[in-house]
């Protein structure tokens, strides 16, 4: 990838002083950018700070991005939640679930709708994002895969959605987009028995486009980027918006969608 044109780290998660850090990088290379898990020594570990951190970058995303990747640095792409936030110390400067569970009325549900907020943002129309996955994408890490639009993995990738096996329930938007990729006894099965899904599982039952060799991921991902920027811009992001709201539409209702959509196409093109 060309020179970046705006960088940006995140730090480190595993700051002793107290300071909330997120182990997250973004980076901007014209309409492609890329956002890194970057706490390989921790297998990508995702913190409360990892989650603010992804819905500022949402929210702050430059308007020429048309792309997004969503990656993670190391062996895995991400091991989900950091396991220390299951203890009574928590991350330091983060607090913790036991100090979460204590909080009064509806202040746990509003952490974790903040935590959502850096997931929901990767599904607008005005971009793609695809998730890179090699190696391990567990809990958290199998959410944020499922966040994305596409998901191109490597041959060692392993989807696990552990939350049921620790006494919990998978939050952080993934029910489901792991619903409409795989159906309702698909994603029953896999989150249920907490089981592994392995890539060549994961392209056969939708959840992965493509599999390629560990090696190969990067190429394959930009060759993904290319194909997606080739096409026209608005057009793109109207049929993007209609795809999205066809599941939940008749195809009465769905082709007059198509309709409408086509009406604002031919008038900015021929109008
Ligand atoms: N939270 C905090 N630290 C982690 C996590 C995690 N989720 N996963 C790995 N690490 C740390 C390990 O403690 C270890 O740290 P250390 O070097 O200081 O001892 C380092 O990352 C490397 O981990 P290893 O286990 O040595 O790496 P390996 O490649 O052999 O295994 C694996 C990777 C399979 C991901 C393993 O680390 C693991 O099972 N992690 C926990 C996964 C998990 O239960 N996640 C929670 C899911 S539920 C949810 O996300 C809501």
């Amino acid at each position: 990838m060309a020179e970046a044109q705006a960088r940006q780290r995140g730090g480190n998660a595993d700051d002793d002083s107290g300071s909330a850090r997120s182990g997250v990088r973004f980076e901007v290379d014209g309409e492609i950018a890329t956002i890194t898990l970057d706490r390989p020594e921790k297998r990508n570990a995702q913190t409360f700070a990892t989650w603010s951190e992804l819905a500022r970058i949402g929210e702050s995303l430059p308007e020429q991005v048309r792309v997004v990747v969503v990656k993670g640095e190391g062996p895995s792409f991400s091991a989900g939640i950091d396991l220390r936030m299951f203890t009574p110390e928590g991350v330091p400067g983060q607090g913790s679930f036991s100090s979460a569970a204590k909080s009064e009325g509806a202040g746990f549900e509003q952490r974790v709708s903040q935590a959502q907020a850096g997931f929901l943002w990767l599904r607008r129309p005005e971009i793609v994002s695809i998730a890179a996955v090699q190696g391990h994408a567990i809990g958290a890490g199998f959410q944020l895969a499922l966040a994305c639009d596409l998901r191109i993995v490597a041959e060692d990738v392993s989807f696990c959605m552990k939350e049921p096996a620790l006494g919990l329930v998978p939050d952080l938007t993934g029910t489901k987009p792991l619903v409409d990729l795989v159906g309702l006894a698909k994603a029953i099965d896999i989150c249920l028995t907490a089981r592994t899904v392995h890539a060549e599982e994961a392209v056969r039952i939708g959840l992965a486009e493509r599999v390629v060799a560990g090696g190969d991921l990067e190429q394959a991902i930009q060759d993904k980027a290319a194909q997606l920027l080739s096409t026209n811009r608005d057009a793109a992001v109207a049929t993007k918006r209609l795809l999205q709201g066809a599941l939940g539409r008749t195809l009465e209702e769905q082709s007059a969608a198509e309709a409408v959509e086509q009406a604002a196409r031919i008038r900015t093109l021929f109008g």
